[in-house]
């Protein structure tokens, strides 16, 4: 059993796809063992992206990224994080495979609806970024 962090980002809580989305995950079998809604700070953004601070597009992100409410969820199941991550699609839409969350819904490589985490390490900062050992059930 693995853990991840998902987050359905402002773009998506925007345009009322929340639902749909967790829905998705729900159909691949993860199952959700923590979740809720926020609205984040630019400087809580930051700290979330901190792997990014160097990348040109750190600033247009953490804006993006505090923009709007986003549901933050960890996602448990067998390899959780590639089977997360291969249900998000590639992270530029034009190139995301049929079926996948960012081919139906993400609107550029930056608006991009949704997030999970790319290795363990990742998985262990993020969830915790969000959730303390109380939050998460099942
Ligand atoms: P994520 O971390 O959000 O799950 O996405 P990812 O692994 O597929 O992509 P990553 O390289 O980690 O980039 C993080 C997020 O930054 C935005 N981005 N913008 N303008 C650009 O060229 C660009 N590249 C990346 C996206 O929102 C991406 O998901
Ligand atoms: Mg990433």
């Amino acid at each position: 059993m693995q853990r991840t962090l998902s987050i359905i980002k402002p773009d998506a809580v925007s345009r009322n796809l929340g639902g749909a989305i967790l829905k998705m995950i729900q159909d691949s079998g993860l199952r959700i063992v923590a979740m809720k809604m926020i609205h984040l700070s630019k400087a809580q953004a930051e700290g979330f992206y901190h792997v990014h601070k160097a990348r040109p597009f750190f600033a247009d992100l953490t804006t993006f990224m505090s923009s709007g409410p986003v549901v933050v969820a960890i996602l448990e199941g067998e390899d959780a994080i590639v089977k997360y991550r291969t249900l998000m699609g590639a992270t530029n839409p034009a190139n995301a495979e049929e079926g996948t969350i960012r081919k139906l819904y993400a609107l550029d490589i930056e608006k991009n609806s949704v997030h999970g985490s790319d290795a363990p390490e990742t998985a262990a900062f993020e969830t915790a970024y969000f959730f303390s050992g109380l939050e998460i059930v099942g």
